[in-house]
């Protein structure tokens, strides 16, 4: 199990930034400093600070090793608790709401699911992102070299990681659990391709850079890429409160 400094220094390296990169691409948001945007889970703060430039952004992150570590090149808001602080904001107080790989490591998934639907404004965003499992599977077998593990994945679930207990949930069980207040708009594959090569020494390379990520942004709205890449981005729309 790697340690937060570790996944400190990964954050920096191509493979690390190429994650956020692919996030960039796909939210999408137009420049407006009036729209509020909600960080919950913020970890380094890496999203919140590239939006918080031309946005108005709050992270919410509990973890103080992780908050301790984060970019403050922008001015946002950090708060360092975790869901009682979304029980604390009005209903419809956000344009878009982020998750960013947290809901994995969480034991009330459903409650602060319910929560972030709540305090997003009729018509603004979700956006999750959740490990997918078949891309983890590929990532055991194939960067790994493990197939042992990459079996177990495929026979259990939850395993241990830095943050608690990591479990993959499905895109049924987020579709579902918000169905009542926010219809899917969008889906997208992060990371088919990215993290299935050791071959680290040309990741520092530009041409590769940017060339695996064109065919990233290209292969992210191809479903079969898509259930075979390591996070998923779900991007929910809330209806509208008529
Ligand atoms: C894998 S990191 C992702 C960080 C960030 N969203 C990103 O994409 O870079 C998971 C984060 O979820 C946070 N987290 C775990 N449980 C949480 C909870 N109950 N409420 C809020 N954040 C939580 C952890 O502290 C950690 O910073």
């Amino acid at each position: 199990m790697g340690t937060i400094k570790d996944y400190r220094n990964m954050v920096e390296q191509p493979w690390g930034k190429m994650f956020y990169d692919m996030i960039y691409e796909q939210l999408n948001i137009p420049s407006d400093k009036r729209i509020r945007i909600l960080d919950f889970g913020a970890g380094f703060c890496i999203t919140a600070d590239h939006y918080a430039g031309d946005h108005e952004v709050v992270a919410v992150e509990p973890n103080e090793e992780m908050y301790s570590l984060r970019v403050e090149e922008s001015d946002y808001t950090l708060i360092t608790q975790g869901p009682d602080y979304l029980k604390t904001v009005p209903d419809n107080s956000f344009d878009i709401a982020l998750c960013h790989n947290v809901l994995e490591y969480v034991e009330n998934r459903e409650e602060i699911l319910k929560q972030l639907a709540r305090v997003v404004k009729p018509e603004g965003l979700l956006s999750v992102i959740k490990h997918n499992l078949f891309g983890r599977v590929m990532g055991s077998a194939v960067l790994g070299d493990d197939p042992k593990a990459a079996m177990d994945l495929l026979n259990e679930v939850s395993e241990d990681s830095m943050f608690g207990s990591r479990s993959v949930y499905s895109n049924e069980f987020l579709i579902d659990t918000l169905s009542h207040e926010m219809i899917l708009s969008d889906s997208y594959g992060i990371r088919a391709f990215f993290g299935l090569s050791s071959n680290n020494e040309i990741k520092y390379k530009n041409e590769w850079y940017q060339s695996m990520l064109a065919l990233e942004i290209k292969a992210s709205t191809i479903d079969e890429f898509k259930k075979i890449a390591f996070f998923n981005h779900l991007i929910f729309k809330k209806k509208d409160a008529t």
